[in-house]
């Protein structure tokens, strides 16, 4: 078969050959963009009176019936017509004849998949952000009922002090913030157009490269026509934001692992985001949130790979350039997948809140507070830190907590210590006295609820 760009050559290619270099098995992805962006680009042509308006419409009309059935999903590809561009441009001479060959007017296929690129990932940018919200809107839920819910925190995963729970799954709701605000930012970067850059060098047609930008949305065009063709700065900058993302799902991956385990029995995933065992019938697995901690390996690679991939590349566009779209749909498709299904999990987990509160009263994370209060009385805070370490030892040795000891043993330690230290030493007294700044005592945690909630309502 004769190919579109075949006129400078004798021989035919091997079939073989063809399928190694062809990127349609995976580019077809991006069939509505490509149309999106011929449509605009022939529009403009029209505009700029390089094609005649029955030209335009004639071509205008065969995309619109490709497009038609695209969404059938009646196109017929072939490994010979390489990538979805030249697909495309035979389907529509198919369509409409040799006029079919005009819409590649002032163009190439260079600022084509640029263009493509940058439209598809702006509308899945889009999307990612609104599942972030999502996200977000499952957790302030849990929040909002879980303020006065104790749970131990920690560091090192050594028992440190009490929080709120609330305050615990919050932590994750800034985490997000900070990851919607990145794409949110991506996007003044991403929402550039390529298109009209030609090959490498711009063209010698009198084009109006702003018409065609603004009819895809754009905000404007690239500056330089090398760099508008070269640059993936957009998809890393995608990728960088989805690798943090999947870091603060993967921890918090971990972290659901552990609560549903026996040993901490902290929540519950709902039946819908866990898997029983094909031999043991007393599991349930938490599959969905190890799945999520998994996927994160792929995403960081995806990443890896477009770093790598460019970085021995000079201007302008190299072949090398086609391995860019796989990570880059593959990232889109995890990062959507797994934010969908910790939405589905945040929203539907039940929380053990008898376990917790149990659980809080069993270490001896309110000895800070022992430590605390014999400071504030006026004792050197090093002091009072081996004053209540020994204390503490003594409970270890005798199997008690810190509530467990009698007034008597407290004074005999200090005679600091008077009555009052048995309230200062509940959980609740623990957590809800924390209420520095960004603090997890429970008039902070009410009000960083209520200022999330309102950067909620701004989106
Ligand atoms: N299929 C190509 C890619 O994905 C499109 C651009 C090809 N340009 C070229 N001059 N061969 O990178």
């Amino acid at each position: 078969m004769m190919k579109l760009w075949g006129g400078r050559f004798t021989k035919s290619a091997e079939e073989w050959v063809d399928a190694f270099g062809a990127s349609i098995p995976f580019d077809q992805e991006l069939v509505h963009e490509d149309i999106e962006g011929s449509l605009a680009h022939v529009s403009m042509l029209e505009y700029c009176n390089i094609l005649t308006v029955e030209e335009a419409s004639t071509i205008k009309k065969g995309l619109e019936t490709l497009k038609e059935k695209a969404e059938q999903g009646e196109l017929d590809y072939s490994v010979e017509n390489e990538d979805i561009h030249l697909n495309l441009e035979k389907l529509l001479t198919d369509e409409i004849g040799p006029v079919g060959g005009k819409l590649h007017t002032g163009r190439s296929r260079n600022d084509q998949i640029a263009t493509d690129m940058h439209l598809y990932l702006k509308k899945h940018t889009i999307e990612i952000m609104d599942n972030i919200k999502q996200l977000q809107q499952a957790l302030l839920g849990q929040a909002e009922n879980h303020v006065e819910t104790i749970i131990p925190g920690y560091t090192h995963l050594q028992r440190a002090q009490p929080v709120s729970f609330a305050h615990h799954l919050m932590a994750y709701f800034w985490m997000l913030e900070r990851d919607y605000t990145r794409l949110e930012d991506s996007l003044k970067r991403l929402n550039v157009s390529p298109l009209g850059a030609g090959a490498l060098a711009g063209t010698t047609f009198p084009i109006d490269r702003e018409y065609a930008a603004k009819r895809l949305g754009f905000d404007g065009v690239y500056d330089n026509s090398l760099d508008a063709v070269s640059d993936r700065d957009f998809i890393l900058e995608f990728m960088s934001a989805a690798s943090m993302i999947m870091m603060h799902l993967s921890r918090f991956s971990e972290e659901l692992i552990l609560w549903s385990s026996q040993e901490f029995n902290f929540v519950e995933l709902d039946d819908t985001f866990a898997t029983g065992s094909s031999i043991m019938p007393q599991k349930k697995n938490p599959d969905m949130a190890e799945l999520v901690r998994g996927k994160t390996g792929r995403v960081y690679g995806n990443f890896v790979s477009l770093l790598t991939l460019l970085k021995g590349l000079p201007l302008a566009y190299n072949k090398d350039m086609q391995e860019d779209k796989e990570g880059m749909f593959d990232t889109v498709t995890t990062l959507e997948g797994s934010l969908k299904i910790f939405s589905g999990m945040i929203e539907t987990m039940s929380v053990n809140t008898g376990v917790m509160e149990k659980e809080t009263h069993s270490d001896f994370s309110n000895a800070t507070e022992l430590a605390d209060y014999l400071a504030a009385k006026g004792l050197p805070f090093r002091e009072a830190h081996e004053v209540v370490g020994k204390l503490v030892l003594q409970c270890i040795e005798k199997g008690i907590y810190l509530l467990d000891l009698s007034l008597e043993e407290y004074q005999t330690a200090s005679p600091l210590f008077e009555e009052d230290i048995y309230e200062v030493l509940k959980p609740s007294t623990v957590v809800g006295r924390r209420n520095s700044a960004g603090g997890t005592g429970f008039d902070q945690v009410r009000s960083a609820i209520k200022k999330a909630k309102r950067k909620i309502q701004e989106k």
